[in-house]
């Protein structure tokens, strides 16, 4: 007897009670991971059509699939004195061109003016005693390592249409 032979006496030997049970079950695993696969799939479908727009209208107006043309630097609006703080906490924005200030782990262009040592030749503003504090709360002699990398707080500002609207109003006393 070939190995294939005795393959084919198993499957024609007459059913169990527990052979069809497991058969049973088999089916039934089957009928309930197509459903939960095609659940899947729906879920899928819908959270990408969430995603593409995060459920607003979305910048991107051209198929996701098409390289749009890369838009039109926007040109940095510049100021002699600062710009206005509507929150007490709020990072100051930054008043003047950064184009070419490099910040990473050796330079840090931003401190060549704005470091206690520096700041007054250059007529900037210091910056804040708050950036010699580190995340323990210990004051250190230079600026805090979470504070070295300034664009992650303070940012320049472009004259554009804002993107969302907002109602915000800052507190009398900041008016
Ligand atoms: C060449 C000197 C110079 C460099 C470099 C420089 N700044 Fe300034 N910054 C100034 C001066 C001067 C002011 C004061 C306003 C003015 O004259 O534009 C200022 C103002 C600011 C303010 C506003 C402070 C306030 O009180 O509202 C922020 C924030 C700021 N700069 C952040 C930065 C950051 C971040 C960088 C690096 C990416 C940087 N600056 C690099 C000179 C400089
Ligand atoms: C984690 C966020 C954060 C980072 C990083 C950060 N700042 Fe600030 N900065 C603030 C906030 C918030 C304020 C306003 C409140 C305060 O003074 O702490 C501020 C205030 C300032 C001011 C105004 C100080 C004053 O006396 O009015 C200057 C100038 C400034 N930052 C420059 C910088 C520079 C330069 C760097 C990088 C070396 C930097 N900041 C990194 C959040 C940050």
């Amino acid at each position: 007897m070939t190995d294939q032979e005795g393959g084919d006496t198993a499957m024609s030997q007459p059913m169990t009670l527990r052979n069809r049970l497991s058969l049973n079950n088999i089916r039934w695993v089957k009928a309930v991971s197509k459903g939960v696969m095609t659940l899947l799939v729906s879920t899928m479908v819908s959270m990408t059509a969430v995603a593409e727009t995060g459920g607003i209208d979305s910048l991107r107006t051209i198929d996701l699939s098409v390289e749009p043309p890369a838009e039109a630097m926007k040109k940095v609006l510049e100021s002699d004195t600062t710009f206005h703080r509507d929150f007490i906490e709020q990072p100051p924005l930054i008043p003047h061109d950064i184009r070419g200030y490099t910040v990473n782990k050796d330079v840090n262009t931003c401190l060549q003016c704005h470091s206690w040592k520096n700041a007054s030749k250059w007529g900037a503003t210091r910056i804040s005693v708050t950036h010699f504090y580190d995340r323990e709360g210990k004051q250190r002699a230079d600026v805090a390592p979470n504070r070295y990398f300034c664009l992650q707080c303070h940012v320049p500002q472009a004259d554009t249409a804002p993107l969302q609207k907002n109602n915000f109003e800052p507190v009398d006393s900041l008016k």
